[in-house]
């Protein structure tokens, strides 16, 4: 692994799936080890592995365990439905699972369910450096008025992709090259995927970060030293309409609003083109509690209710950029996805 991209958290082991268990970065590194699809099943809804791209290569190898444990075709088809159930709204869960039906469809045995998981795998850090490259490229670093800043949200990085990082990549990518100099990253309430995740990833590869509560957002970007919010995707619809982390539809209206452009970074894998707009995407509501507590501690009075979408939808013409491993779409609309992915 070249610089700026030392970190990976799927380790595929022959008959083993570790995973770096991401409930409890930065402070501790340990692995969550899965010998059986229905451990994967758990360690994806608890989010020891999350982001779209890793929820789906982590779900792969799922099917694999499942297959080098029982050689009945029912059984493994049963798993990949357990799988199917971990997470509703990272639409690549369900691309990796169909790709893994079909090739049990077709008779394939374990070691070949291995080989496409694998596949799976490298494909998607390839699709990375890809988007990496096209992300960068979009960035002049003499459109930024001072300090050349991105601002971006949640994790998107090596801990939620196979390896290198969707729009984290972009980030590390236009570092490298000296396009940006600096990363604003929001706290991402509530589960903090940027000061746990995003934050530590960085820092483990000397890019210069700094973390804000998305209250402060507004104010970074009236600043001017932000030319780019950068965010990844956990579904886009046919007309580029893009589920992500909640609170990336907030920081959309604000970039337009301090007319700071917003770059969506997803591999081609994230789309889902049988959905003609966002408002179809099914948005996972997650436990009260995640919003009534911080780490286990409760910081709200006792029985007070609490709202907690994980995802909200940013309208297509919010979006300045969607990059893709097959090319970019400037200002998305349907006839432009169906050109690039139809
Ligand atoms: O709930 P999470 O942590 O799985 O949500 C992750 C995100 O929303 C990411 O931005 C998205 O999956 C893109 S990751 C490359």
């Amino acid at each position: 692994m070249d610089s700026f991209d030392s970190v990976r958290a799927i380790r595929w082991q022959g008959d083993r799936l570790h995973l770096l268990d991401q409930r409890v970065l930065p402070h501790q590194q340990v692995d969550c080890v899965c010998c059986h699809a229905d451990e994967v099943v758990t360690a994806i809804r608890d989010m020891v592995v999350r982001g779209a791209p890793a929820i789906g290569v982590a779900a792969a190898f799922g099917v694999v365990l499942a297959a080098q444990a029982c050689h009945d075709t029912a059984c493994i088809h049963a798993a990949i439905e357990c799988l199917a159930e971990s997470r509703p709204t990272a639409v690549n869960l369900f691309w990796a699972l169909q790709r893994m039906r079909a090739v049990l469809d077709a008779g394939g045995d374990a070691l070949r369910l291995e080989q496409e998981a694998l596949a799976i795998y490298t494909e998607d850090v390839a699709a990375n450096r890809r988007m990496g490259e096209l992300g960068a490229a979009l960035i002049e670093p003499g459109e930024m008025k001072q300090g050349l800043a991105v601002l971006t949200h949640c994790n998107t990085g090596s801990l939620a992709t196979a390896g290198y990082g969707t729009a984290l990549g972009v980030i590390r990518s236009a570092y490298a090259q000296q396009r940006i100099t600096h990363v604003f990253a929001d706290e991402t309430r509530p589960w903090l995927q940027g000061a746990r995740l995003t934050a530590w990833e960085l820092q483990q590869d000397g890019i210069p970060l700094t973390l804000i509560c998305e209250g402060a957002a507004a104010s970074l970007l009236r600043t001017g030293q932000v030319g780019w919010v950068i965010v990844g995707a956990d579904r886009i619809t046919a007309n580029g309409d893009t589920a992500n982390k909640i609170g990336t539809y907030g920081l959309a209206i604000l970039a337009r609003q301090h007319g700071v452009k917003f770059m969506v970074v997803a591999p081609s894998t994230t789309f889902d083109l049988s959905l003609a707009h966002g408002g179809l995407i099914p948005i996972e509501t997650r436990p009260m509690s995640e919003v009534t507590s911080l780490a286990g501690v409760p910081i709200a009075p006792a029985g007070v209710a609490a709202w907690n979408p994980s995802f909200d939808v940013t309208p297509a013409d919010l979006i300045d950029a969607i990059v893709t491993e097959r090319g970019v779409i400037m200002q998305p609309t349907t006839e432009q996805v169906r050109m690039l992915l139809g």
